[in-house]
């Protein structure tokens, strides 16, 4: 059962502060709450994955001080294997600073420290592990060189969350993965077109299929999903269930990482009802606070109908 799932990608502490309202610049307002969770979209999506089932590796770095070994504790706990996590001595494990509002929106500014250490020979050291690999994920927390020599090694599905946008990447990164993830925001800037409903989801989705995408995948939070397919001319719009917004942060990773367990476990269903029940997954999520400890374990598999 091994490599089902590898994720390249990012571990990051969240320091999440929760207020009735995002600040506007300049302003201090006052808070309601403040926690520490483990988070950064790599680790999220492994987690997402790995709580659903699946046999799930993380490649990643995590810092030389405190943060990082707590880190690596919580990945075990979650059954991640670690093998590939390695820690930069001399680097702060990655941080990210958080405000949710009380509608559920949020608010992020990363600080990379050690995620951005990790590189290229890392890669040719989990060679092995990433060729295999039935699922390969990655995001843009990391470096795009990383991204896109791990790609290259990829035989199986790969999936890229194109996440935070980058201005200057190399034209593989949007070539080489199956299936290119990226929410709405990231979208329009990834498309340069304008993204703010179905339609433009629509649109901007052909657009990067001209632009060499083989899969494209658009988020658009509550309302749902949009795919596009080069190879079948294929485009489908999926809703989302509604739910109470709590926190919306990591839905899109909750999203990815069900995604990939059905790529694996559930390979005779439609790419609709995997993008469905994908949704379905990122809806439950919002429910409950924060990212990890809120992405639903195997018990959500009932209700996906599927
Ligand atoms: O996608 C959510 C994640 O983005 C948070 O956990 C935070 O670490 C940021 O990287
Ligand atoms: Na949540």
């Amino acid at each position: 059962l091994s490599n089902e799932v590898v994720v390249v990608g990012s571990c990051m502490v969240d320091f999440v502060t929760y207020t009735q309202r995002l600040p506007s610049p300049g302003e201090t307002i006052h808070g309601t709450e403040f926690v520490t969770n483990f988070g950064g979209k790599g680790a999220n999506q492994c987690i997402a994955a790995s709580k659903l089932g699946v046999n799930a590796t993380l490649i990643a770095r995590v810092g030389g001080d405190s943060w990082g070994e707590k880190y690596i504790r919580n990945l075990i706990k979650h059954g991640v294997d670690t093998s590939f996590v390695l820690k930069t001595n001399g680097e702060m494990t990655g941080i990210a600073q958080i405000c949710v509002s009380a509608n559920g929106e949020n608010q992020i500014v990363i600080v990379s420290g050690a995620n951005k250490t990790l590189n290229t020979l890392d890669i040719e050291e989990a060679a092995e592990c990433i060729k295999t690999a039935k699922v390969l994920i990655l995001q843009l927390e990391t470096s795009v060189d990383v991204a896109v020599s791990a790609l290259k090694m990829c035989s199986g599905i790969s999936i890229l969350n194109g996440a935070p946008y980058t201005s200057e990447y190399d034209p593989a990164l949007l070539t080489l993965p199956t299936i290119f993830c990226v929410n709405e925001h990231e979208a329009s800037q990834f498309a340069k077109l304008p993204v703010t409903n179905k339609m433009e989801a629509e649109k901007a989705a052909s657009h990067l299929i001209s632009m060499g995408c083989k899969g494209v995948l658009i988020t658009l939070g509550a309302d749902g999903a949009v795919y596009a397919e080069k190879r079948t001319g294929n485009i489908f719009y999926v809703e989302s269930p509604k739910v109470e917004s709590v926190d919306s942060t990591g839905a899109g990773d909750a999203f990815i990482g069900a995604l990939a367990y059905l790529l694996v476990r559930r390979t005779e269903l439609p790419m609709e009802e995997m993008v469905e029940a994908a949704c379905i997954v990122a809806a439950d999520s919002v429910t409950r606070k924060g990212t990890q400890p809120s992405f639903p374990d195997e018990q959500i598999l009932e209700k996906l109908g599927i």
